[in-house]
């Protein structure tokens, strides 16, 4: 989704951005390629989309809508046959997911009468293709034949072979399609993007790794946006040049999960870059994890926060009395005492906008129609859980199933309902945010917990259909896939709410109240001690000696923890996430 508004578009909607991890192979623990995606915006409804397969005769029609506006653009021939398209992964072992970001604005006016845009362009290539290079041709004979209708994007594409990194922008008002450069992740590597384009240089004669649109370099000669050797052009500098808002806003994601993986150094590196102070800093497209990632590692990644790093924003006092790794929107603002600066609302990788995520999982070791796993969650990717839906699926759980704008479908969005996984999801993780320090520790333990459930079921059903379908029954093993996901879906929606009614009666009213069935007023002791160490020391430097105590106080008359009696909330919400993670 969108990453930075530009001046003209001011009015899109929502403050948005995406982050992606692509994890190749032979970085993952079980050799398989994934994918991660939050889609990020305040006006996306959380919904796992499907597309049934289809079998279509000739003059069959799509009708397309813009995925984030619901604006109707055309028509398009629909394929005479096309895959089974659960979420962003389809029947046949091929995933997609991208981030927005731009680019320069002259790009991002589509030629008149363009019909496929970027989430458009998303769905249709997964109903068509089946492997990601094919994905990649496909997309540019889609966006060259019926016109790109969106701003620059950088997909993720994965399959069982490997994950690609495929930049595209528009070329604007004067000309029909787009141009862009795809390059593959190495096998044993990783790569981010989150609304900034990465790609810079890319090699011309090495089609197993680097693919690129042929007039890639010539339509920015002929648009006077470079005139340097064609060797040194540079996608990414030359389409959509790293600013302060690409470098902090964006970059800085990437950042944290790099430096996650790689450590203090590479943070120290190009903490000059993700601040803005060196925009020529850049950071390298892929790094090579010193040890391989699981799916399980990748949704701890997706929880990133910047939690103790140069943009941790996590302990002054926008962070409030517990410690919210989240600022609200805007994204930028100003304060009185100095009317000539503007002041920045960090996004981290988990963020409250989040309308939907997922970690696809391409499994080699699966037949082509069974290797595609989607954990689809809805929300924030740091409150979520991700059920596992395969894309051969034909059915996806009612709680999380819905249609979109691509489809033109209004979404539920003004409609509370506990039926609905986005509502419930969202009702758990807007009462963690009102006192993060001590609720998320305990919802944490839950998320692990429930992906640790899902993962055993997961692989036992794998282990189940994976014989149907070796002994010829791959309809059998169709179903079965199926009627898992459904079921673990809607059982994941019902104990969510249950989970969030525990976490309501132990966090209730400030309090820390949990069971104690020897006491016989209310078989609860009530515990909690108040805010942390910073947040006092926070209120009496603001308000001096308004609520001191006078005639000596202390003592016997103190309430609420003292510094040196409590551990402080942070230090305990640090302690029990290193003990969980
Ligand atoms: C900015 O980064 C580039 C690339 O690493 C480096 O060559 C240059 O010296 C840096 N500039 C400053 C002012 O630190």
């Amino acid at each position: 989704m969108l990453a930075r508004l530009l001046p003209l578009l001011a009015v899109a909607p929502g403050a948005l951005a995406c982050t992606n991890i692509l994890v190749s192979p032979h970085a993952s623990t079980d050799h398989e390629s994934m994918i991660a995606y939050n889609a990020d915006s305040a006006s996306l409804y959380g919904s796992l989309y499907h597309y049934p397969a289809s079998k279509n005769p000739e003059g069959t029609m799509r009708d397309v809508y813009d995925w984030d506006t619901g604006t109707y653009l055309g028509q398009v021939p629909e394929a005479p046959v096309t895959h089974n398209v659960v979420g962003n992964v389809n029947s046949a072992g091929l995933s997609i997911g991208e981030t927005t970001f731009g680019g320069l604005e002259d790009l991002c006016s589509p030629y008149p009468g363009s019909i496929v845009d970027y989430g458009s362009l998303i769905w249709m290539t997964l109903q068509r293709a089946s492997s990601a290079v094919e994905a990649i041709h496909t997309m540019d004979m889609l966006m060259n034949t019926y016109g790109y209708a969106s701003e620059g994007e950088s997909f993720s594409i994965s399959d069982a072979e490997g994950v690609w990194v495929m930049e595209v922008i528009g070329k604007g008002e004067g000309e029909l399609g787009a141009v862009w450069v795809a390059q593959r992740v190495p096998d044993g590597s990783v790569c981010s993007h989150a609304n900034q384009a990465r790609i810079r240089t890319f090699a011309r004669d090495d089609p197993k790794n680097s693919l690129y649109a042929k007039d890639v370099v010539t339509f920015a000669r002929k648009m006077g946006l470079y005139d340097g050797a064609d060797e040194d052009f540079s996608f990414s500098d030359v389409y959509d040049p790293v600013t302060f808002e690409g470098a902090r806003f964006c970059e800085g994601r990437v950042w944290s999960f790099y430096s996650s993986l790689l450590g203090q150094s590479f943070a120290d590196e190009y903490e000059d870059y993700v601040t803005g102070k060196n925009l020529t800093n850049r950071m390298p497209l892929f790094v090579t994890p010193p040890e391989k990632l699981s799916a399980a590692d990748v949704m701890h990644h997706m929880r990133n926060h910047f939690e103790d790093s140069a943009l941790a924003f996590d302990e002054d006092v926008g962070s409030g009395a517990f410690n919210l790794p989240y600022r609200w929107r805007p994204l930028t603002w100003t304060v009185e005492s100095d009317p000539d600066n503007s002041y920045v609302n960090e996004r981290a990788i988990g963020t409250q906008q989040t309308g939907w995520n997922f970690v696809s999982v391409i499994r080699p070791s699966m037949p082509k129609a069974l290797q595609a796993v989607i954990w689809f969650g809805v929300d924030d990717s740091a409150t979520t859980v991700r059920v596992p839906v395969y894309g051969a699926a034909t059915r996806v759980p009612p709680s999380f199933a819905g249609a979109g704008a691509q489809d033109g479908v209004v979404p539920p969005m003004m409609t509370f309902s506990t039926d609905s996984a986005f509502y419930v999801f969202n009702l758990a993780a807007n009462w963690a945010y009102s006192r993060w320090a001590d609720i998320y520790p305990v919802m944490l333990e839950r998320i692990l917990d429930a992906e640790a459930g899902l993962a055993a079921g997961l692989k036992k059903v794998d282990d189940e259909v994976l014989v149907m379908a070796q002994n010829g029954d791959m309809g059998g093993a169709v179903e079965a896939a199926t009627e898992w996901g459904v079921q673990a879906g809607d059982k994941l929606t019902k104990e969510w709410f249950n989970f969030f009614g525990e976490l309501f009666v132990r966090f209730r009213d400030g309090y820390d109240i949990q069971q104690d069935l020897n006491d016989p007023e209310c078989g609860c002791s009530v515990g909690g001690d108040g805010y942390n160490k910073d947040t006092y020391e926070r209120i009496v430097a603001e308000t001096g000696d308004q609520y001191k105590e006078l005639g000596g106080g202390g003592g016997e008359h103190a309430v609420g923890p003292t510094a040196d009696e409590k551990i402080s909330r942070k230090t305990k919400s640090k302690l029990a996430l290193k003990a969980f993670l």
